[in-house]
């Protein structure tokens, strides 16, 4: 069985493979009995994505790691077409990364002419996000569900930042009886606080002061709840004294971090995670804490 360690990284040199069939021969190349990890990606990656492919590569023989902007995940007033686009900065990266196999996915191959089927999505879906994005999350269940088809790896990797869409994502696993294991990675912020995201790219000095307000409250949630405030409504009232008032607020809940429940009462032997999304010089952010029981 093969597998890469860290210190070896560096050597390893990653094909790219274009095309569904392509990767599946790839695929079916593979011995029985290595295990294979899915990183799935728009691409622009950052350090985030490179904890993701770190945690891959501890984790399994093989890693694959998918580029695919995904149309159906965005709304025609959204940014499909500016996303940030770097492979050549992401196949740096991945060969950094000691990724096995780069796949940037073709959207004609993808989503052919005469493409119709789409997912039906739980609960989970239609609350914080899915609010003001009501397309969100069954684009991103298409799309997962096809790179679990194509891909078949044994498991695959989702950052916790985008908190909501990883339980989703292990929902439907779970849910369409899937064998694939869909492990969570912490998130990863910048020295001072800020979440990483492709798109923080977008934020001119003066959002990105502002944009610091959003983990400065999240944090602020996180003291108050160690001094002992379990009451939902106070740890956002105070903890949104923190946030700057340029920021335009979209959602800060306190919530269930199994079911995405709101709550009125933080359980002290059950914790709770807070998700919150706003908008800042244009650019929306979402970020997310964990009150840990
Ligand atoms: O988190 C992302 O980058 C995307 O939503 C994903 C999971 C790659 C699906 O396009």
């Amino acid at each position: 069985m093969k597998v890469i360690g860290a210190d070896s990284v560096d050597s390893v040199d990653p094909q790219t493979a274009s095309g569904i069939e392509e990767l599946r021969r790839w695929r079916r190349a593979l011995s029985g009995d290595s295990i294979l990890g899915l990183v799935p990606t728009m691409g622009a990656l950052h350090e985030g994505h490179r904890a993701l492919l770190r945690q891959a590569r501890q984790q399994c023989d093989q890693v694959v790691l998918t580029i695919f902007v995904n149309p159906t995940q965005f709304s025609p007033d959204e940014d499909l077409e500016t996303y940030p686009r770097t492979l050549e900065q992401d196949l740096q990266i991945a060969r950094q990364e000691g990724v096995d196999l780069v796949w940037v996915g073709d959207r004609e191959e993808l989503y052919p002419a005469g493409f119709q089927t789409r997912i039906d999505l739980p609960q989970m879906a239609q609350q914080l996000c899915g609010i003001s994005r009501p397309h969100f999350f069954a684009g991103v269940c298409l799309i997962v569900l096809k790179l679990f088809q194509i891909v078949q790896p044994q498991r695959a990797f989702f950052g916790e930042k985008d908190y909501q869409q990883l339980k989703i994502i292990q929902r439907m696993t779970l849910d369409l009886d899937i064998p694939i294991e869909v492990r969570g990675c912490p998130l990863v912020r910048e020295k001072d606080g800020l979440a990483l995201s492709s798109r923080n790219r977008y934020l001119e000095d003066e959002s990105r002061r502002q944009a610091l307000t959003l983990s400065a409250a999240l944090f602020r949630a996180r003291e108050l709840w160690s001094e002992g405030v379990v009451q939902s409504a106070e740890l956002k009232q105070q903890s949104l004294e923190r946030l700057d008032p340029a920021v335009d607020l979209e959602y800060f809940e306190v919530i269930d971090h199994e079911q995405l429940t709101p709550l009125e009462m933080v359980d002290r032997g059950r914790g709770a995670v807070i998700c919150m999304a706003a908008i800042v010089g244009g650019v929306r952010l979402i970020d997310n804490i964990i009150l840990e029981p």
